[in-house]
């Protein structure tokens, strides 16, 4: 089959086990549902082409239950329900909110169905793309019985998209949206991207750059803006906008951006109206201020909840919300992970409600290894959503073979102790710990007009990952890969099995071969390839005579002093810390003794050896798929593990040949290379 990856993880390739098939035909006989809307034809929709792929049918679609084997797709409102029926709904369905759903095996009129059913039209097509999946995945919908509801209310893909198309970070093309013939043209792709995002339950999407052009508020471009929120909207996506905190200067012709003036916010009044006749359900502003040459309100000197509140108070009247970026960091400080947290801390409980932080899940950038931004946990009265990243900045661009779901489920399952033991990053940004009226996940996606979206075809899994962990973040990092093996590749198990193992040690690998350790920020100015002798990685590094390491102990920047205790003194103590962020937190002495009983100079130079051979072994295991999956892919991600060998390679030798220069010790023996 020619090139299968540009369907992702809704490919819907037919079942092929037998004995499923049927069942899955019989539980199919008929569909009930009322196409009374936007979102109800999506549901139409995506079964025709799910069950077409799955099944090679054609649902029938029907008003009333009039035999076994029909799936009730309903609000419990529906006229095809008798009275008792729909009270016993209501009542189960209380607990799902908006977004949730009950799928569950019952008697209907004495005829055996499966019924979908939610509070709203959304909660359906969510149940819908869930019951899609469990066919994709080869369950038995024998004994269904399944409650789901989304564990943070904003799921929002961010766009790092330029207003030539240019994709900032992307590595996968063009952007997606193309002004040149919007409005006019509506490419099936949007459409497509919106069956996608609402199958992992993705509700929002900010579409621009966070280094944001701010034209895209400007008349000519709502105008098509607005035709994609129309095709999103049935899928349960709203769209966001990253705004320009100059825009009253450089499109009203205003001569301050100052958030305290009068002229300023009624500018933003105005402006936020326009937007809301527009798209009526636009869902509010991301904002970068006062980082990285971006504008903001410490120019005007006044402090983010003031830049915050002004665009709040604009977006409030129409519902909107504004998400409000904690990463800052100027050149002032010594240590630039400090930054976020100590200008954010003291403005803890000035923001308004519809405002929430955006905070990146490290103190530092989407380095391959850091410790949870220690935000998480210092904010009992700002709402806090997380910020990861899918796109691989600083993990090989579309280059390299990852899976980043074991990264994200590490960082929302670390202990913050912001409540004593057991307050999980994931709890603090679900709001349980803190009652957050507003709670998110936003993930910096990328994806481009490559044929198969993300370039290397293993960036979908860090994609289906970040949308399946917004909806549930306890979600098993393992599992998620499974499913998405399934949907993506095959329910074949041997071939489960080997994709699984390469997922699974992708994620190790990349930090081994790249900065084992805790060592961060050792790229080059691209990001992608090695350069430790770099100015700005000497900065993070700190090689010398002694020993390697940025000292963010209490005798060094105390970085450490920003995390609650116990972990303040866990990662304070040389003995207590766990390995794998030793140098983030410590400059250690060469011959430093690790928990192995090797020096530090080994431990590492074992690292980097590691990480090339977890490649090696990732190579291996994908050759045994030659002829267990289509070529094109084989071949592709064949080819791409070739350019991640030398890679790795490289970034073990640049590494270690640098670093001993310092350390002035040998590679031991045992990591000879063969002639
Ligand atoms: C990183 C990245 C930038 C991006 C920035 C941000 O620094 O390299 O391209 O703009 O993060 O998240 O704002």
């Amino acid at each position: 089959s020619f090139e299968d990856g540009h369907r992702m993880w809704l490919r819907y390739e037919t079942v092929k086990n037998i004995e499923l098939l049927e069942q899955y035909k019989s539980r199919f006989a008929s569909v009930v549902l009322n196409d009374n809307s936007g979102t109800m034809s999506a549901i139409k929709k995506e079964l025709k082409i799910g069950l077409k792929g799955l099944l090679s049918i054609a649902p029938q679609f029907r008003r009333t239950i009039d035999r076994d084997g029909a799936i009730l797709i309903s609000t419990p409102e529906s006229p095809a329900l008798k009275t008792s029926l729909k009270k016993v709904l209501i009542k189960e369905l209380k607990s799902v909110g908006n977004e949730g759903f009950i799928l569950q095996k019952r008697s209907v009129n004495g005829y055996d169905t499966t019924i979908i059913s939610a509070n709203t039209d959304i909660g359906l097509l969510y149940g819908t793309f869930h019951l899609l999946r469990l066919m994709q995945t080869g369950k038995s919908l024998s004994r269904l019985n399944i409650k789901e509801f989304p564990e943070v209310q904003l799921r929002v893909a961010n766009h790092w998209d330029n207003i030539d198309r240019s994709v900032e970070r992307g590595y996968a093309g063009l952007s997606l949206w193309d002004w040149k013939t919007l409005p006019n043209y509506k490419d099936p792709r949007y459409t497509d991207y919106a069956r996608l995002s609402s199958s992992v339950g993705i509700n929002g999407v900010v579409i621009n750059n966070v280094n944001a052009n701010a034209e895209f508020i400007t008349s000519r471009y709502l105008d098509r803006i607005a035709t994609l929120a129309n095709i999103f909207r049935p899928y349960g996506i709203k769209i966001y906008l990253s705004i320009n905190f100059n825009s009253p200067q450089l499109l009203g012709n205003l001569n301050t951006a100052d958030p305290l003036d009068e002229d300023v916010r009624e500018w933003w009044r105005s402006k936020v109206q326009e937007i809301y006749n527009k798209i009526p359900d636009m869902g509010g502003f991301l904002v970068k201020a006062d980082s990285e040459g971006q504008p903001g309100p410490n120019t005007y000197g006044r402090t983010h909840s003031d830049g915050a509140n002004l665009l709040a108070d604009a977006l409030k009247p129409h519902g909107g919300i504004v998400m409000w970026r904690a990463f800052v960091y100027g050149e002032k400080q010594e240590d630039r992970i400090r930054e976020a947290y100590d200008e954010f801390v003291p403005l803890d409980g000035e923001f308004n409600d519809n405002v929430i932080l955006q905070v990146k899940k490290g103190p530092l950038d989407f380095m391959p290894m850091e410790p949870f931004s220690p935000l998480f946990g210092a904010m009992p009265n700002t709402n806090t959503m997380i910020e990861f990243q899918v796109t691989q900045e600083y993990l090989g661009n579309a280059n390299h073979l990852l899976y980043k779901g074991k990264m994200y489920n590490k960082i929302l399952m670390s202990d913050t102790y912001a409540h004593g033991k057991g307050t999980l990053v994931g709890d603090i940004i679900s709001g349980k710990i803190f009652k957050y009226n507003l709670t998110g996940m936003a993930g910096v996606i990328n994806p481009g007009t490559a044929r198969n979206w993300t370039g290397h075809p293993f960036v979908q899994s860090s994609w289906y990952a970040f949308g399946r962990l917004a909806w549930n973040y306890q979600l098993d990092p393992d599992k998620i890969a499974r499913e998405w093996i399934q949907m993506t590749f095959s329910n074949e198990e041997k071939v489960v099995e080997k994709i699984q193992k390469i997922m699974s040690i992708s994620s190790e690998a990349a930090v081994n071969y790249r900065e084992p350790l805790g060592l961060t920020h050792i790229g080059t100015g691209s990001h992608y390839g090695p350069a430790p002798w770099s100015k700005r990685s000497q900065i993070f590094h700190h090689a010398d005579e002694v020993g390697i390491g940025f000292n963010r102990s209490t005798s060094g920047s105390s970085a450490v002093s920003q995390y609650h205790e116990p972990l303040a003194s866990e990662f304070n103590n040389l003995s207590t810390i766990p390995e794998e962020l030793l140098l983030w937190f410590h400059h250690v002495r060469w011959d430093y003794t690790m928990k192995s009983g090797n020096s530090l100079w080994e431990e590492l130079v074992n690292h980097y050896h590691v990480g090339v051979n977890q490649v090696r072994e990732m190579q291996e295991l994908w050759d045994f798929l030659e002829n267990e999956i289509d070529t094109e892919r084989f071949n592709h991600v064949k080819s791409l593990l070739e350019i991640q060998e030398r890679d790795a390679v490289r970034w073990r030798d640049a590494c270690l040949l640098y670093f001993q220069s310092f350390s002035r010790k040998e590679i031991p023996k045992r990591y000879e290379q063969p002639k």
